[in-house]
């Protein structure tokens, strides 16, 4: 029996499952340049856990066709929709108007046979602090969320304020962040300062220098004496939205970074204990009670969290990439520079949306992550996409094939459209 296109989706599990948990994103195109036409329909698995990447130049539908999964994720029959949840890092502040239908595109919706449609699964969380920010602006906002110095390591601290291991700063602060740690109290930031003024082996101008940081870092309106309560914040049946684009600071990306470092290892732990109940659970035949969810992290602008450069996030999205799987963790990251996302990120990917790409060093590194077969094919296919937005190649490592895809309209609202002067 003829089966539709489903990227992602292995033989073995195409011949098991057939049709069951795909969502449409879009359909195939036939032909170049002016005789470019749509075909049939593309799915995506949503059965088993994928590594993505979201490559293409700026405008050209990477944040757009993330939200498309997150509303077929939303739309699937509810025994898959509630095993599943949604979260997305969202650094533009563009995804909370998938509460809202698309009724922008809605000529284009009528095209494809597509209604316009919001979502009302999605929750919207900001820093505490911002709430009333995001509120004033008519972004609806869900719930706050803020994360305790307690929550990380000395080298976390360090790797924040960009510090190496080997500076006199850098010591100082992972002394004293270690000592602190070790009293297992609940420390604040204030008393990070206070211990570091006090300590007598760091000289006055480091300790300045280091009060500065801390001070400044306090200011960021992130810090609280409440961690992330991941239970809360990871819904089955939801798309939770963490939206970090008001941290506006010069530090704005450590800030950011440990957010999602924080909420990268929370997710970890909390799937690697209901991945065991779950083994448990088919031993014995107990049904679980509450079990948490397994989660689809979307990362708008990954190059900050998981680029090359060291950060205190990509240790935990290593961790996801490497051995997210196996406990059922799915990974897409989103970028205009794929060769500025770490190496170990990319060769982990079996799925990659490439959109319009032309430097020559983010075809490279699509190259990277197909090293195996398509070499110089991957341009060429890249280079004959039609020019309007939302058309990208599909490299599927599992069926080992390239498509060439417009991606679907969305139903909900994208609010992330290109800004025009009228
Ligand atoms: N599949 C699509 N169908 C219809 N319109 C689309 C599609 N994809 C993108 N667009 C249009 O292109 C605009 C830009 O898309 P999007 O915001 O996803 O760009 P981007 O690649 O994320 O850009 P940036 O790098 O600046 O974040 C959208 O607002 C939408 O109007
Ligand atoms: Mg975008």
């Amino acid at each position: 029996m003829p089966y539709e296109t489903i990227v992602g989706r292995t033989k073995e599990d195409l011949e098991k499952f057939g049709n069951k948990a795909m969502g449409y994103i879009g359909k195939h195109i036939v032909g170049t340049g002016e005789d470019a036409h749509l075909t049939t329909k593309v799915f995506i698995d949503l059965l088993r856990p994928h590594i993505i990447l979201i490559s293409g130049k700026r405008g050209t539908g990477k944040s757009y066709v993330a939200g498309t999964i997150a509303e077929e994720i939303s739309s699937l029959p509810e025994e898959f929709k509630n095993s599943l949840a949604v979260v997305m890092i969202d650094t533009m502040g563009i995804f909370w108007s998938l509460k809202h239908s698309n009724e922008q595109q809605s000529n284009l919706l009528k095209e494809w046979n597509l209604q316009p449609k919001g979502f009302e699964n999605v929750k919207v969380y900001v820093p505490f602090k911002q709430i009333e920010e995001f509120q004033k602006a008519n972004i609806p906002v869900d719930g706050g969320i803020s994360i305790t110095p307690y929550e990380f390591s000395a080298e976390d601290w360090r790797l924040a304020f960009n510090l190496s291991a080997t500076e006199k700063t850098g010591i100082a602060l992972e002394k004293n962040v270690n000592e602190l740690l070790q009293t297992e109290e609940k420390f604040t930031i204030e008393d990070l300062i206070t211990k570091i003024r006090d300590d007598k082996e760091t000289s006055l101008e480091v300790k300045d220098a280091l009060g500065n940081m801390l001070t400044v870092a306090n200011q960021w309106g992130v810090f609280g004496t409440q961690g992330i309560d991941i239970e809360k914040i990871v819904e089955a049946g939801k798309i939770s939205i963490v939206d970090v684009s008001h941290l506006r600071a010069t530090e704005a990306w450590s800030v950011r970074n440990f957010l999602v470092a924080i909420l990268a290892r929370k997710i970890y732990q909390a799937r690697i204990i209901a991945r065991k109940e779950e083994e448990l659970a088919r031993l014995t035949g107990e049904k679980i009670e509450k079990k948490f969810p397994v989660v689809w992290l979307i990362i708008d602008e990954a190059h900050n969290f998981c680029g090359t450069e060291p950060s205190v996030s990509l240790n935990p999205l290593l961790t996801i990439a490497k051995q997210g799987r196996e406990p059922g963790i799915s990974l897409v990251v989103i970028t205009q520079m794929p060769n500025k996302i770490h190496q170990d990120v990319l060769s982990q990917c079996d799925l990659v949306f490439s959109h319009r790409l032309t430097s020559r060093d983010d075809l490279q590194a699509l190259h990277a992550v197909y090293q195996s077969y398509m070499q110089e094919e991957i341009e060429k296919f890249i280079n004959r996409l039609p020019r309007w937005p939302g058309t990208a190649i599909i490299l599927d490592d599992n069926l080992e094939k390239v498509f060439t895809v417009n991606i679907r309209p969305r139903v909900s609202w994208h609010a992330g459209g290109t800004a025009a002067v009228i």
